[in-house]
């Protein structure tokens, strides 16, 4: 088994060097592993949508007949991530029981001749869900390295499910995937970016880009978190994708408290730079801030009248609602 891992290894080196034409990085970036592992920072308190999230953790909360953790699991999974990582804390464990098969649930319902294809997308192969607990809340930084043990040594995905990513429909499928493609080209570490007002960029990660690889993709030349509007180095924002290669843990073990007092992601990432290959990827589809309340009803009502089951009830409702001010 171990023989095959390393030989499918090389094989994506290989054919990585022959198709791409990535000789030159390739000999640098000798990990060029597959993307099999992600990591959902779940530990947040969700103090923005309090009273709705006092028993019930925010990543819960439902975008029409999905809670907000499925859409950036089914995102993962559509990239070929197998093994989901969460990273979780007190109060949270209906994040893991809503990927649990439901018994008496199951039971009840096929007693009464009804179709289990419904709990289809909560179903995670035994072994591919892990969690681990971060403590204390000091930051993504932080909570990613709390992940580390689970990592190992491979590349790896981060998803923070407040944003939720949509690709156009046709299109070339949804963010992660998006940035898997990406890194099929050039290897080392990928994060998602967007434009937003500069009078928000604060309210981010902001990158200085680079010299433009392709339409959708960047190299980045330098990362800060929650600058000022006028020290931010453009309006392209980390949209909460990542890819990143394992050494940023080490990065992280060192790191001090950044913006906020918090341990920052960002902050590790920028000593990545020059180190390895970092780009920025663009990506072709609506990112919805369900961080936010408002972000939160954008999503809901975007996903309904893209739903075939609901998208003339749900026009009809909304123009009655608008006219009627
Ligand atoms: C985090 C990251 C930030 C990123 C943002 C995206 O910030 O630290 O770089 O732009 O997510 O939502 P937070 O929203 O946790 O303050």
């Amino acid at each position: 088994m171990c023989l095959t891992f390393i030989l499918s290894n090389c094989a994506v080196h290989h054919e990585g060097a022959t198709n791409y034409g990535y000789r030159r990085e390739m000999s640098s970036d000798v990990a060029r592993k597959p993307i099999r592992k992600a990591v959902f920072p779940v530990a947040g308190l969700g103090t923005r949508f309090l009273p709705a999230t006092k028993a019930i953790p925010k990543e819960m909360l439902p975008i029409i007949d999905r809670p907000l953790i499925q859409y950036a699991v089914d995102e993962a999974r559509e990239a070929g991530i197998e093994q989901l990582i969460f990273v979780t804390g007190r109060g949270k464990t209906a994040i893991v029981e809503h990927f649990d098969t439901a018994y008496e649930l199951e039971h009840t319902m096929s007693g009464r001749g009804k179709a289990l294809e419904v709990l289809d997308p909560t179903r995670i192969q035994p072994g591919n869900l892990v969690t681990v607990r971060q403590q204390v809340p000091m930051g993504l930084g932080h909570a990613i390295w709390c992940a580390r043990a689970v990592v190992g040594d491979e590349p790896f995905a981060i998803f923070l499910p407040d944003e939720m990513m949509v690709g156009n429909a046709g299109g070339k499928g949804g963010c992660m995937k998006q940035m898997v493609d990406a890194y099929n080209e050039v290897g080392g570490n990928l994060i998602s970016v967007l434009e937003v007002p500069q009078e928000e960029v604060s309210s981010y990660g902001v990158i200085a880009p680079g010299k433009r690889v392709s339409d959708a993709l960047t190299e980045v030349t330098g990362l800060v978190e929650k600058p000022k509007r006028e020290d931010a180095p453009s309006n392209l924002i980390i949209s909460g994708r990542y890819i990143l290669q394992p050494e940023v843990m080490r990065v992280l073990e060192k790191q001090s408290a950044g913006a906020g007092g918090e341990i920052q992601l960002t902050d590790a990432m920028a000593q990545m730079i020059g180190q390895q290959p970092f780009h920025a990827v663009t990506f072709g589809g609506k990112r919805y801030d369900c961080g936010s309340k408002v972000g939160f009803v954008e999503a809901t009502l975007a996903l309904a009248l893209q739903r075939e089951d609901m998208a003339d009830e749900v026009r009809a409702m909304a123009k009655r609602l608008l006219a009627e001010g």
